[in-house]
């Protein structure tokens, strides 16, 4: 079992900002995109390079490269598109998943609505996005269903995450490493995360 909190003094002014209930949903969408950035430099920093053969202006050499195209991004829908882009900017050759996924209000539990993914997971590293980790059970239920079809080396990257989501999700899959900006509090009565930064896609998309 493994958590990182990537305490990088941006990461952590740039969360600041998106917490403020003040910044606009631009701001907010701006700061996930940023911040998706330093972010990505941390999961991927032990990612295994090949070398390929160019030539310089003034030799050959076989340079490091990544192979990108054994990675895929998993995005739980929709907050975790906020974190992709940002993702595939330094990553572009990386696949991608879509894990439609949306709480019940009520139950607090993930109910799935959208599936698609490449059919050779089990090839690939699969990191999986999305800003809060809070229940857990969305996170929970998204690594099940990669698990099912066929992934074996994941990572969990998120933004925020609640001391309890971190607990159930770290005895569910313990094998899953976690990377996160940071841990908060607690989750409050309506399973919400303290402080936190309230719904990340409401404010991400200006819904509510
Ligand atoms: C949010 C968030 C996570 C989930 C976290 O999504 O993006 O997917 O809640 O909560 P949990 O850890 O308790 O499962 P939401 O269900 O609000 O869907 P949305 O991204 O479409 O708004
Ligand atoms: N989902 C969110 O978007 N925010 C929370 O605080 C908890 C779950």
């Amino acid at each position: 079992m493994s958590v990182t909190v990537v305490n990088h003094p941006l990461v952590q002014h740039k969360l600041t900002i998106m917490r403020n209930k003040e910044t606009s949903t631009a701001g907010f969408r701006r700061l996930l995109r940023e911040i998706s950035l330093l972010l990505g430099y941390e999961v991927t920093r032990d990612l295994e390079l090949t070398t390929t053969r160019i030539e310089t202006p003034l030799q050959p050499m076989d340079a490091p490269t990544l192979e990108g195209k054994k990675l895929v991004f998993a995005s739980v829908l929709r907050a975790g598109n906020g974190l992709l882009e940002g993702l595939l900017d330094l990553v572009p050759a990386a696949r991608v998943a879509h894990v439609g996924l949306y709480r019940d209000h009520e139950t607090l539990e993930a109910v799935e609505y959208f599936f698609k993914a490449p059919s050779d997971l089990g090839d690939r590293l699969v990191i999986v996005v999305d800003p809060m980790l809070a229940t857990a059970n969305s996170a929970i239920a998204a690594i099940d269903k990669l698990k099912s079809r066929g992934a074996t080396n994941l990572r969990y990257l998120c933004l925020l995450a609640a001391p309890e989501g971190i607990e159930r999700f770290t005895k569910a899959h313990p094998d899953v490493p976690v990377f996160t900006a940071a841990i908060d509090e607690k989750l409050n009565e309506k399973g919400y995360i303290v402080p936190g930064l309230g719904d990340a896609g409401d404010r991400m998309y200006g819904t509510k």
